[in-house]
């Protein structure tokens, strides 16, 4: 697929594990096969988790707060996460595993290529992106996650009538993210066309935007759901 070769070439992120814990490791090393997925083409959701219910993916979960929240407020739902750094994989295999959570898998490996080769269309209910590395810098938009590309990819692969939850704390790639939405006719605002949305319930209020709230620093959430276009 032609079209996506510019974003794989240029990463979204720069792969650097950080400093992993003596914990983290020992999750990474006791858990790893129980959560974590060697994706394969055409990956069939349903028989990963076996069973039939909603199918909901977090891309770039960090150290996992919004998913390992989410997956215990909804055992009905199954959650996917995706995120690259292992001492955050090492910190959720922990708290999955201390939760007892079930309806929850990994996969470890860029989102972009995991979305673009794995994945069948039509395949998620939600997705999730939750302050997605803002890029600061120019020179380095380009890297930024959320692209036209990248949303004619996740337009295939979410459901019609399924949703794309998003929040970030900077200001220019909120009113980017706004813009590229409102610019596909693919998704339709869950609010009202270039409105951001309340902030997503789901999302559990992490130390780092509890400072932001203390700082004055605003949060932008946005909510799509996809529509036939
Ligand atoms: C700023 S952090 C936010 C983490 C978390 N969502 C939160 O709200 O605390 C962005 C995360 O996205 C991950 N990430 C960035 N690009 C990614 C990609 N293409 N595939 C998987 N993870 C990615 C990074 O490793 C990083 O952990």
């Amino acid at each position: 697929m032609p079209e996506f070769e510019n974003l794989r070439s240029i990463r979204s992120f720069v792969r650097r594990n950080g400093r992993i814990t003596p914990a983290q490791q020992r999750a990474l090393d006791t858990l790893w096969a129980r959560y974590v997925v060697e994706p394969h083409e055409n990956l069939d959701l349903n028989q990963l988790f076996g069973r039939t219910a909603t199918k909901h993916l977090e891309i770039g979960f960090g150290k996992g707060e919004a998913l390992l929240a989410m997956a215990l407020a909804h055992p009905e739902n199954d959650y996917l996460g995706i995120e690259v750094h292992l001492s955050g994989v090492g910190h959720l295999l922990n708290e999955a595993a201390k939760l007892g959570l079930n309806n929850v898998h990994v996969i470890c490996i860029d989102a972009v290529e995991v979305l673009e080769k794995y994945f069948s269309d039509n395949s998620l209910d939600c997705v999730y992106i939750f302050f997605p590395d803002p890029w600061h810098k120019a020179r380095h938009h380009k890297r930024r996650l959320i692209q036209e590309n990248f949303l004619a990819l996740l337009a295939r692969r979410v459901k019609i009538h399924g949703y794309v939850r998003l929040a970030t704390d900077w200001e220019d790639y909120a009113q980017q993210m706004l813009q590229l939405f409102e610019n596909t006719d693919k998704f339709q605002n869950c609010v009202s066309p270039n409105s951001f949305a309340p902030r997503c319930e789901e999302r559990p209020l992490t130390k780092f935007e509890r400072r932001g709230q203390r700082l004055g620093h605003g949060v932008w959430d946005l909510c799509y759901q996809r529509v036939i276009g």
